[in-house]
C-alpha cells in the first residue's frame, strides 16, 4: 500500500491541501474537492475570517442554526439560537417554552461564580512546615507577582479571590496542590486563569529553591507537575426552574394532571437512582445546553466535562434535574455548574455568534449562564414529557422524516405527498422507502 504520511502538511496552502487529499482519498475523480470547495463561503473575507479560526481548515462544516422562540425567563420573553443538527432538539424546546409561557414561565438565579485551577505538585516532607511558608510567605508573592497579568481583570471587577494550599497526599503519595479561585467577570477565563497558574509556578518554584526553610532533601524532593484550570466548576453554578400548581400541569396531555405529575417526578428519581437511565436523562439535558453554548461561540467540551463531573459528584452519576411535588405543586429543577464567557475566544470574530448574542439581547455571562441552565431544563421537561405520555419516537421521528426523505432523492412533489401521508402514519426508513417507491409507480403508470 502506498504510504500516505505526510510532512509538512500544515504548510500548504489551501488548494494544495484539498490536492494532496483529492489525490490520496478522491478515488480518482474529483467528488472530494467539490464538496470541500462547495462549503467555502463566496465572501472571501468571512472565509479568510474562518480559516483562520484553526489549523489546517480546508472548508465549513454547517450545523442547523434554529430558533426556539417564546421564553420566558424572570418575566422577559426570550428567544434561544440554537445550531444542532439533532432534528427534534429545537422543537422539543419550543414546546417547552410554549408549555410554560402561560404558567409563570423559567426562573433563574446565580447560585456562585468562582473558577478554580491548579498546580500540581510534588513534594516528600513536612507538611505543617510547608503550609506554615504557604500562608506566611508565598501566598502573598504569587499574588503580588501576578499583578501585571490581572491587572486588567482586577479593573474590570475580577481577579484571584482566593490561594489555598490542599494537602492531596492521602490520595496520592506526595501529591499536593495550590488551588486558585478567579473572578474572570464576563470572560470564560481559561486564558487568563492559565496564564495566572503559569505566573503561580514560576513563583512558587523560585521562592521554594531559594527558601531556608526546607533542607537539600526537600528542595530534590520537589516538583511541579503541571499548572492548569480545572473545567470542574462546581462554585460557578446557575439554577433555572419551573412550578405550577398540579391541576394547571393539564395542556394538550392525554393523561390527568395528577398522574403526569407522578409520573414525571419518577421519571426524574429513576434517573436520580439509576445511572443507565441518569445518562440518557442528561444527554438529553445537555441537547438542550450544548445548542445554545455553540451558537453563543463558547467550549461546549468545557461545558459536558463539568456537568458530567457534578452529575458524579456524590460517587455515583445522577440526574442533573430534580423534581418535587409539595402543597399540590409540582416543581422541576436544574442546578448547572458551567462557565461561560461573552468576551474573547471566538465570541468578538464569529459573525453568527455575534447574531445569537445580540438575538439574547447581549447578555452578562452570568445571565449567559443562566439562559443555558433553562435550555437544558426545557429539553429535559420536553423529553420527560414525550416519555412519560407518547413515548419519544412520534415527534423524533415526524422532525426525522424529512431528513429520510431526502436521503431517498425525492423530488419537492414527491415531498410534499409523502410529508401528508404520514402525517398520521408510523414513521420508519423503509415504510417511507416502500411508500416513495409505491407512489413512483403510481406516477410512471399515470406518465405512459
Ligand atoms: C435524545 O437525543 C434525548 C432523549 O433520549 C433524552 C431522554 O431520554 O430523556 C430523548
Amino acid at each position: 500500500m502506498k504510504s500516505k504520511i505526510i510532512e509538512g502538511f500544515s504548510k500548504l496552502n489551501k488548494e494544495e491541501k484539498i490536492n494532496w487529499l483529492t489525490k490520496q482519498y478522491g478515488g480518482g475523480s474529483e467528488g472530494l474537492k467539490n464538496i470541500l470547495t462547495q462549503y467555502w463561503n463566496h465572501n472571501a473575507d468571512l472565509q479568510k475570517l474562518h480559516d483562520e479560526f484553526a489549523e489546517n481548515t480546508i472548508s465549513n462544516f454547517y450545523l442547523p442554526y434554529g430558533i426556539a422562540p417564546n421564553f420566558l425567563i424572570n418575566d422577559d420573553i426570550y428567544v434561544l439560537p440554537m445550531a444542532i443538527e439533532e432534528s427534534s432538539v429545537v422543537a422539543a424546546a419550543a414546546k417547552s417554552a410554549k408549555f410554560w409561557l402561560n404558567k409563570g414561565g423559567f426562573k433563574t438565579k446565580l447560585l456562585g461564580s468562582t473558577k478554580l485551577g491548579h498546580i500540581h505538585f510534588m513534594y516528600k516532607g513536612d507538611a505543617s512546615k510547608l503550609l506554615q511558608w504557604f500562608k506566611i510567605h508565598l501566598k502573598e508573592k504569587l499574588i503580588k507577582q501576578s499583578m501585571d497579568l490581572t491587572k486588567n481583570m482586577r479593573m474590570r471587577g475580577g481577579g484571584i479571590t482566593n490561594i489555598e494550599l490542599v494537602d492531596k497526599s492521602n490520595e496520592l503519595e506526595n501529591y499536593y496542590q495550590i488551588k486558585g479561585s478567579f473572578n474572570t467577570q464576563d470572560s470564560m477565563g481559561a486564558n487568563f486563569i492559565n496564564s495566572c497558574l503559569e505566573q503561580f509556578s514560576i513563583t512558587f518554584k523560585a521562592e521554594f529553591q531559594k527558601s531556608n526553610i526546607f533542607d537539600e532533601e526537600e528542595k530534590n524532593n520537589f516538583q511541579i507537575i503541571m499548572s492548569i484550570l480545572s473545567n470542574y466548576t462546581p462554585d460557578c453554578m446557575a439554577r433555572a426552574e419551573v412550578s405550577c400548581k398540579i391541576k394547571d400541569l393539564r395542556d394538550d396531555i392525554s393523561i390527568s394532571p395528577e398522574e403526569f405529575a407522578w409520573k414525571f417526578k419518577q421519571a426524574v428519581e429513576i434517573a436520580e437512582v439509576e445511572p443507565y437511565r441518569a445518562a440518557t436523562h442528561n444527554k438529553g439535558i445537555m441537547n438542550g445546553i450544548d445548542s445554545v453554548i455553540l451558537a453563543t461561540g463558547n467550549d461546549f467540551r468545557a461545558v459536558e466535562a463539568c456537568a458530567h463531573t457534578y452529575a458524579s459528584h456524590t460517587g455515583k452519576y445522577t440526574s442533573l434535574t430534580h423534581c418535587e411535588i409539595k402543597n399540590d405543586r409540582f416543581r422541576f429543577w436544574i442546578d448547572l455548574p458551567i462557565s461561560l464567557g461573552i468576551v474573547g475566544g471566538l465570541t468578538n470574530l464569529h459573525p453568527l455568534v455575534i447574531a445569537s448574542l445580540q438575538i439574547l439581547n447581549n447578555p452578562s455571562a452570568e445571565k449567559l449562564m443562566q439562559i443555558a441552565a433553562v435550555a437544558g431544563l426545557a429539553q429535559n421537561f420536553a423529553a420527560i414529557r414525550s416519555l412519560i405520555t407518547t413515548g419519544i419516537q412520534k415527534g423524533h421521528m415526524k422532525m426525522h422524516l424529512t431528513n429520510i426523505i431526502n436521503q431517498l432523492g425525492a423530488t419537492e412533489e414527491e415531498k410534499k405527498t409523502i410529508l401528508d401521508i404520514f402525517k398520521e402514519k408510523t414513521i420508519s426508513y423503509h415504510l417511507v422507502f416502500e411508500e416513495l417507491e409505491r407512489l413512483r409507480k403510481e406516477n410512471n403508470v399515470k406518465e405512459r
